[in-house]
Formats: structure tokens, sequence, C-alpha cells
């Protein structure tokens, strides 16, 4: 972790927590070692022999899961003709877009970067136990310090899922992507902006915050202008996906209501998993958020 990081854990002589890490942490000092030894005695599984179906019920956290992972692979228009590109995935997660993408295109590399350490951790654990030539790479790295990580023009494109509203300056964010990104990478962006809908406040917990200091959201005006306004950016494509985030939420909200429902991405966002769906969900549906998919080329 670099100096400027660490920094922001320590006020006045007193260790502090970033309230994101606190959130994805769900309040456990040992969530990796935790995550892992539910998933061999509750699970029954193998830690050594894992295959790539055993994490997909909650690997991929955000909405719409698998499906919306190949929506924003396939706004990269990866060349097929190009066989050696490196993909980077900002905020990986638990590695569930990193490996859908590298199992898809074998002949890509991806590589994942996560602030959250435990999900890290998880995703190397995962890649260790995991068949397959062509499993990501993770590293534990802050997004907006991409280039302390990476050698400028490193990679010939980029995605980022449900991570935006996380981080403190997007603006930041797209100053070291600029950095990274060879000209003519195209970066594709599933998130979440706040909506038209400006009278009523937020309400937590989310998925993805558990109160405003975990929080970043920006309103679409001010994301695209974070996107484009240094001018190493052009936005090429936008689409609204609310309608499609709002039936998602759905049909998950109802197969955690079922009876002995396997919720597997309840175990990822803990106790409060149903209220923070639920939350999310009717939000999009009052216009305080937009779920977008956005599309912005390096100039
Ligand atoms: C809602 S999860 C989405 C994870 C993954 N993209 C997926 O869709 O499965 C948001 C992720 O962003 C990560 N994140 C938040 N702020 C970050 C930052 N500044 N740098 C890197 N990762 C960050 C979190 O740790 C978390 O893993």
């Amino acid at each position: 972790m670099s100096l400027q990081t660490l920094a922001r854990y320590f006020t006045s002589g007193r260790v502090q927590k970033l309230p994101i890490l606190d959130h994805y942490s769900n309040g456990s000092s040992s969530y990796a070692s935790d995550f892992l030894a539910r998933l061999s005695s509750d699970d029954g599984l193998d830690l050594s022999k894992l295959k790539a179906s055993d994490l997909n019920r909650f690997d991929q956290f955000h909405v719409g899961g698998f499906a919306s992972t190949s929506k924003v692979i396939s706004k990269l228009r990866l060349d097929p003709t190009i066989t050696d590109s490196v993909i980077l995935d900002v905020g990986s997660g638990l590695g569930g877009p990193a490996r859908q993408l590298a199992s898809a295109r074998p002949d890509v590399r991806v590589v994942g970067v996560d602030l959250f350490e435990p999900y890290v951790e998880l995703s190397n654990v995962f890649n260790s136990s995991l068949l397959g030539d062509n499993l990501p790479q993770f590293v534990h790295a802050d997004c907006q310090e991409l280039s302390i990580h990476f050698p400028p023009s490193t990679f010939h494109g980029a995605y980022m899922i449900y991570v935006g509203f996380n981080v403190q300056s997007l603006e930041t964010l797209v100053e070291q992507l600029g950095v990274v990104c060879k000209r003519k990478a195209r970066v594709s962006v599933f998130d979440v902006v706040a909506g038209p809908e400006t009278e009523k406040e937020f309400t937590f917990p989310l998925p993805f915050a558990s109160d405003e200091s975990s929080c970043h959201m920006l309103d679409e005006e001010s994301y695209a202008k974070a996107w484009t306004s240094k001018g190493s950016f052009q936005c090429v494509e936008e689409v609204d996906e609310t309608a499609f985030a709002i039936s998602a939420l759905d049909k998950a909200v109802k197969a955690s209501r079922k009876e002995g429902a396997d919720i597997g991405l309840g175990r990822v966002m803990g106790d409060t998993f149903e209220e923070k769906i639920v939350n999310l969900r009717e939000q999009f549906k009052d216009g305080r958020m937009k779920c977008i998919l956005n599309v912005y080329v390096k100039i």
C-alpha cells in the first residue's frame, strides 16, 4: 500500500479505518479466513479443488451478475486478431468478472485491482485451486494510484463494474487510467449515478455502502465531467440500464424470499443483504439513482 493511502488511515495519531473497507468487511477483522472457513464448513467444499461453478454463486458483486459482465465485456470490442491484449479490471472484488473474461478470451491477459485486501487474497486463493491456463492476476491497489503499480500505456482496455460510487475522486481515477491505458483503449463502465430525483436523500444501507461515508456517488453531469473534462477520454456510448437493473433486482428479491433459498451474495453482503438490495431497487424505481453502462475511449 502506498504512503498516500496509508496516510489516510492515520488522523491525529489515531488509527482510522477507511469507511469503505469497514463496509466490505461486514465488521470482521479476519474476513478472508472466515469466508474460506464457511466455504469449507457450511458448503462442504474442498478448498484445494474449487471449480468456477462453486464460486459463481457469489463472485459477481453487482446487479445482473453474468449477464451484466457479458454486456460490459462486449463493449470493449476486443479485436480477435490481436491476441496479446492486457485488460484492467478496476475494483475486481472476488474476481468473478475477471475470470469470466479470461475464460471467454484465453488469449487476453486480465489484471484486477482492488482496495479491499481480503478480496484480493481470496481471489488469489481461488486462483491457486482453480484449473486453467489463463487465470487473471489480482493486485492489491487503490485505483486512484494505478501509475504506482503499472508502467504507462500498459493496458489495451479496461472496465469497471459497480465501483465508481466508492471512489473518493473519480477525476483522479480517470487521470490515472489515462496514464496506464494505451491510446485508443476502450473503457467500459457499468455503474450507479445519482438520478434526477434530488429532493429525497439516499437510503442506506446499500450493497456497496453502509452510509454516506463510503458513498461518493456523483450525478450524471458530474460523472460525465470527471471522465471527459481533462481531455484524455471521450465518451462514445451511453446506455441507461435502470430498467434492466430494476428487473434483475425484482428477481433477486423474490429469490431471496424463497424458502431455503441459497443466496450466495448474502454471504458477501452480510445479514442485511435483503435490506440492501431492496433499498437499491427502490432508489432505481423512484429516480434517486440510475444504472448506467458507458463507454469511453482514450484519446
Ligand atoms: C460492489 S463491489 C464490485 C466488485 C466487482 N467489480 C464485481 O462486480 O464483482 C465494489 C468493489 O470496488 C472496490 N473498490 C472500492 N474503492 C476502490 C478503490 N479506490 N480502488 C480499488 N478498488 C476499490 C471494493 O473493494 C469492491 O471490491
